[in-house]
């Protein structure tokens, strides 16, 4: 049975499911679920699916080795982020090689970078009137977003669409498929 791990700071409608996606499954299950955030919903979700959490501070993240510490004693298959709004640390990432991911709302390169996550990423392709946009699931490395590409999907946006009706359809995009690259990366 493949591990996963998944980092998640607010809401956790990925981490959900993913946690369910893979409860159906027999190859790979969700072990924990870290966050930085003590008021995120994504601790009421594990709590609900019986998922262990770890929750830490930014100072243990960045200046302590404990969640470093915690990741090699689960020497997880793969580290999903998934709304994880803090930079994963290089000491982290040299640990666990290709076993990074993180998807993100946008078709980066656009709209990446700091600052970029959310709605602020779904404002600003409205505010620019692009006329599409979609997911992208990525490797992790030390720049944000920056890391090698995985999968893009794209979908159409028009001029009535608004930063919450992309919000939706970027969620729906979400919920398809990033258990689905999960699930192929875990089997390659
Ligand atoms: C997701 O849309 C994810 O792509 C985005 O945060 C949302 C988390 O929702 N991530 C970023 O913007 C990273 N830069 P969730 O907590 O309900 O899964």
């Amino acid at each position: 049975m493949k591990q996963i791990v998944i980092f998640a700071s607010g809401s956790g409608s990925n981490a959900e499911n993913i946690i369910r996606y893979f409860s159906q499954r027999n190859n790979a299950k969700v072990v924990r679920v870290f966050t930085n955030n003590s008021r995120a919903t994504v601790l009421e979700r594990c709590e609900r699916h019986r998922i262990d959490t770890h929750l830490f501070n930014r100072e243990a993240l960045l200046q302590t080795n404990e969640v470093r510490n915690a990741l090699i004693n689960i020497n997880p298959d793969l580290i999903v982020l998934a709304g994880f709004l803090l930079k994963i640390p290089s000491a982290i990432i040299s640990s666990f090689p290709n076993k990074i991911i993180n998807i993100h709302p946008a078709l980066l390169p656009k709209y990446g970078g700091k600052g970029m996550y959310g709605m602020h990423v779904h404002k600003a392709v409205v505010s620019n009137k692009e006329i599409e946009t979609g997911i992208t699931i990525h490797y992790v490395n030390k720049n944000y977003d920056e890391g090698a590409m995985i999968f893009q999907v794209k979908c159409k946006i028009s001029s009535l669409d608004t930063p919450e009706s992309v919000a939706a359809k970027i969620h729906t995009l979400e919920m398809q498929h990033f258990p689905v690259i999960i699930n192929s990366l875990l089997n390659d």
